[in-house]
């Protein structure tokens, strides 16, 4: 048994190590922290969704109008300047994260506010967000945005992306 536990510990020692640099030591086993999310539609459920992500957001719930908000998208690049800039930029040139630069028809609007404001489940099971922190090799911190925070910055997302 305690051999069958060593085995265990290196295992996950080395799982950490392979996905990213071991910057994540306080990580929470992606299992458990996937259940806390239990008012979200389709939450808990094994059943993860690849186009809206994992979180309460949903198109209906979001329910965007094809012209940009200025008032909102300015809210969004204030934020952007304090929470986001020191690790995306605005054109598609990576960073930290990816450039920012036609996220907004890269990813559904759900999904970008489900990342933005939930990201450790779908770092952990996102087969996109995976396939960035393979590149990136850093896992993109939760920034404890409020909904308006998040709905101003896919706001400002949008008119980086040329909505008028
Ligand atoms: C410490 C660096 C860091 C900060 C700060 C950060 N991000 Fe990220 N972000 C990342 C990384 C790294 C990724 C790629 C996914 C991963 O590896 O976790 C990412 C991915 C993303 C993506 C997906 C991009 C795509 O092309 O699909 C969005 C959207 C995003 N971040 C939005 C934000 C917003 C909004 C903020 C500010 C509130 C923010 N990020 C702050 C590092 C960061």
């Amino acid at each position: 048994m305690k051999t069958f536990y060593n085995i265990f510990v290196i295992l996950i020692v080395a799982m950490t190590l392979a996905s990213c640099g071991g910057a994540e030591q306080d990580t929470k086993a992606p299992e458990s922290a996937d259940k806390h999310e239990g008012s979200a539609p389709q939450a808990g459920t094994g059943s993860y969704d690849p186009k809206r992500g994992e979180g309460k957001f949903t198109l209906a719930n979001l329910a965007l109008s094809d012209k940009l908000d200025p008032v909102m998208a300015k809210a969004g690049e204030a934020t952007t300047e304090v929470k986001c800039s020191p690790c995306h930029k605005l054109t598609d040139e990576k960073l930290v994260g990816p450039g920012w630069k036609g996220v907004t028809t890269r990813r559904a609007p759900d999904w970008i506010m489900n990342f933005i404001t939930n990201p450790d489940p779908m770092i952990d099971k996102d087969p996109a967000v995976q396939a960035m922190l393979e590149m990136c090799m850093v896992r993109m911190p939760n920034q404890s945005l409020s909904d308006k925070e998040a709905r101003d910055l896919l706001e400002f997302m949008r008119k980086n992306d040329g909505l008028k």
